[in-house]
């Protein structure tokens, strides 16, 4: 397949970038060859002719966005739509990265590919409007991802929650984490593999959760990050409401994938992926 990556430096594109190229034909578009808001700058797309572009293009700091509401839909939503234009009249097939704030959080489990939607910040909002243009076009892919973590850490958030615990615990940093805030994380490796196959089995169009497996509170996840490192800081468990944020943000926005289970495509536990990214950035040793 020719396939096109916008955001191809990012956290998500780089790992699709390495994971696409071992057997497809793959260009990466940067932020500098391509604005997703700017409908012009989308039609260079066109000139390679690809089957498939997958949009990872995002302006997601949760907070920032609830003050630059324009920069968020025009990345997020309008961008979508760019994308989704164009990769209708070239018969391309769209993959839109999308997010588990696209829910509320009030479900308590995890939430599958069927579940209703309800965003409860602007950025969730902008993401979901970026769903809905991405339906527009009937060969499209929309993977949602969660808490990110991957080898190039989040260009738009400056790195990544494993990399930000790991310095903080060197620099002797005592450490603050919300411990009733549940969520899945996900390895950008094992999300980009699950696009990777979704795209060659050609399963039908339509959502897909691509997160790891299982769930954890922030703080767990910090303690597990800690555990495999030997790191010892001082960690304290804290509780939402003692941090104040701009953005409200779902309690509870695990994900889980009915789908991808019915189709075979396996997906290992977030504990093992924290394992071999730690491994892959010289945290710990291979065993
Ligand atoms: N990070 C998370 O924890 C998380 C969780 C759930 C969902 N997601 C979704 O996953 C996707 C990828 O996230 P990520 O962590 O890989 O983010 P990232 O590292 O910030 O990557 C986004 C990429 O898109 C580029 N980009 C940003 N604005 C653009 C624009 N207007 N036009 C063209 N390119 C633009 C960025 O380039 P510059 O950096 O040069 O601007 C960057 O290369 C996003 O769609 C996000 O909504 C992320």
């Amino acid at each position: 397949m020719k396939i096109a990556v916008i955001g191809s430096t990012g956290q998500m594109g780089t790992d699709l970038m390495k994971v696409l190229q071992d057997e497809h034909d793959v260009i990466g578009f940067t932020h500098e060859n391509l604005e997703v808001s700017d409908y012009d700058s989308c039609l260079k797309l066109k000139e390679y002719h690809p089957d498939v572009i997958v949009n990872t293009a995002a302006f997601h700091k949760t907070d920032q966005c609830e003050d630059e509401l324009v920069r968020t839909f025009s990345v997020n939503a309008i961008g979508a739509r760019n994308v989704t234009l164009i990769s209708k009249e070239i018969g391309a097939t769209t993959v839109f990265i999308s997010t588990d704030y696209v829910f509320d959080g009030n479900k308590k489990e995890p939430y599958t590919e069927d579940d209703p939607t309800n965003p409860i910040n602007s950025y969730g909002i902008s993401k979901l409007a970026g769903e809905l243009y991405t339906k527009q076009n009937p060969k499209h892919y929309i993977a949602r991802v969660a808490s990110l973590f991957g080898r190039a850490g989040a260009s738009g958030k400056g790195g990544n929650f494993v990399e930000t615990m790991i310095t903080k615990a060197k620099n002797n940093e005592a450490i603050n984490v919300v411990n009733d805030m549940w969520m899945s994380p996900t390895y950008t490796k094992d999300a980009a593999e699950i696009i990777k196959r979704i795209l060659e089995l050609e399963l039908p169009f339509g959502i897909y959760h691509a997160s790891n497996q299982g769930f954890c509170t922030w703080f767990q996840f910090s303690q597990e990050i800690f555990r495999m490192t030997n790191l010892t800081p001082t960690l304290r468990s804290i509780e939402s409401v003692q941090i104040k944020t701009n953005a409200k943000r779902p309690m509870f926005s695990a994900l889980r994938s009915t789908k991808l289970q019915k189709y075979g495509i396996a997906v290992r536990g977030w504990k093992e992926a924290l394992r071999d990214y730690l491994i892959l950035k010289g945290h710990i040793q291979a065993t």
